[in-house]
């Protein structure tokens, strides 16, 4: 049944849509990349713009897009087709809800080669070997895996199949039940992590690395990684949030439960980060180290500290769990178009999407050995797929979303339904009218 027929159903409870949201927004955006991010781009000053940007931009578009979803009650293209027609605006907006489906297809063709390295890890905190590692060994163990193009292969395609499956099936309520206890789980784990960190030598430094800003190498593209970051942590500019937002009952406040979804996002990213960058410093590892930072990181405390075994595997088995239940939300609006256009049942329409998801993951993990070589723009496939999502096509869609419902939709009836008076109203109009556009605009400028 294509989703334009389907009944509508809708959550539950206000409880059940926030853990789907926080589902698809914490994911290895928070553990693995944000992080690293923070490493590439210099430690504080990034932080702080990275802050900027998840309050000032996110959230409003965060809450305009859920706002959509709400009203039009359909998928991504669907609302914007409909909500183009009722409002008399050009077509042109309809093009946002494109763009959304195809950046969810390339994001998650990478995001699954990094869940394989999730995977594959698991294996390796089972049969212990992290053990008394230093490093060095840990090191080693990682340049070792992403040398072994096979290897990425095998991980990459399990992990296509979990989600395949999952899709597949529709079985995400389970997954969302499954989600109340090991998300707070994961929590729990990355704060033992930091207190980890605390003993080792290199807490200090770390502490200050994080949130002492040296503005001096900050430049357009910090800016730029920055604001293309908060699109990805938060589920952004994929329509992705606007299609939860269409299950979504009229009496739930929109922006309380932003801002829960969006402080709980971003205590689990600091959490990561901190327990990532006293072991950096502690062992004198490579701040730039780039995508590999979490694996060459986390499995040296895995290795030393008393039931590091159990810390290890767990930590891993929560990653994977964290990475599916957003690798399910990026799939799924792909499967929608897919079934929505071409005959193909729910199962052939997610085994297509998910055969050319996974076709297109081995193009971006052999970008690590075989095809380390191949440019696009001078970057690799996987970096390719990496900044084109992250730092145009989510900001560009997120910027069309957040004028869309500031400029086009009837200015009164978003008041009333954001239960806003009219002083906190004209502060909302600011941000989304002038302040997040002129800031994506500007980024974007500053970065050419
Ligand atoms: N937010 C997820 C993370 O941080 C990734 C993700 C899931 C995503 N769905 C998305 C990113 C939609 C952009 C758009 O890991």
């Amino acid at each position: 049944m294509s989703s334009m027929t389907k009944v509508h159903g809708q959550w539950s409870s206000r409880m059940g849509f926030i853990l789907a949201a926080t589902g698809s927004a914490v994911g290895l955006g928070n553990i693995w990349k944000f992080p690293y991010m923070v490493g590439d781009s210099g430690g504080a000053a990034f932080v702080m713009l990275y802050l900027l940007c998840i309050f000032m931009i996110g959230l409003p578009i965060l809450v305009s897009e859920w706002l959509l979803g709400r009203r039009g009650q359909k998928n991504p293209i669907n609302t914007m087709v409909e909500l183009v027609e009722k409002n008399n605006a050009s077509r042109i907006w309809v093009l946002f809800g494109i763009t959304g489906v195809l950046g969810a297809f390339l994001i998650l063709s990478f995001y699954s080669v990094i869940g394989g390295w999730s995977l594959a890890y698991i294996k390796d905190a089972v049969v212990g070997n992290f053990s008394g590692q230093q490093g060095d060994g840990i090191l080693a163990l990682f340049v070792g895996m992403l040398a072994d193009p096979w290897k990425l292969v095998l991980w990459h395609t399990l992990f296509m199949l979990i989600t395949v499956g999952i899709v597949a099936r529709g079985v995400k309520g389970g997954l969302e039940r499954a989600a109340t206890i090991l998300m707070p789980a994961l929590g729990i784990l990355l704060l033992l992590l930091v207190i980890y960190g605390m003993t080792t030598s290199g807490f200090k430094e770390a502490l200050l690395f994080m949130f002492k800003p040296d503005w001096s190498g900050v430049d357009g593209s910090t800016f730029l990684a920055a604001l293309g970051h908060a699109f990805f942590t938060l589920s952004l500019g994929m329509g992705i949030m606007m299609a939860y937002g269409s299950y979504l009952g009229e009496d739930i406040n929109l922006l309380q439960s932003a801002r829960t979804v969006v402080i709980m996002d971003t205590v689990i990213a600091l959490a990561a980060g901190m327990a990532i960058f006293p072991i950096v410093f502690a062992n004198n590892l490579d701040l730039g180290q780039g995508p590999g930072l979490i694996f060459i990181t986390l499995p040296v405390a895995f290795g030393n500290i008393t039931a590091g075994w159990f810390v290890g595997v767990a930590f891993f088995v929560l990653l994977t769990f964290a990475a599916i239940t957003s690798a399910i939300s990026l799939l799924e609006p792909v499967v929608e178009l897919v079934e929505e256009r071409t005959p193909l049942s729910r199962v052939g329409s997610t085994l297509a999407a998910g055969l050319a998801v996974w076709l297109l993951g081995i193009a971006a993990l052999l970008s690590f050995n075989v095809w380390e070589e191949v440019l696009f723009l001078g970057l690799n496939v996987f970096d390719f797929l990496d900044t084109l999502t992250s730092k145009y096509l989510l900001p560009l869609t997120g910027f069309g979303v957040i004028l869309f419902v500031s400029w086009i939709l009837d200015k009164e009836s978003v008041r009333q339904e954001l239960g806003m008076d009219v002083y906190d109203f004209s502060v909302w109009n600011l941000i989304t009218r002038f302040l997040a556009p002129i800031g994506v605009v500007v980024v974007f400028v500053g970065h050419l």
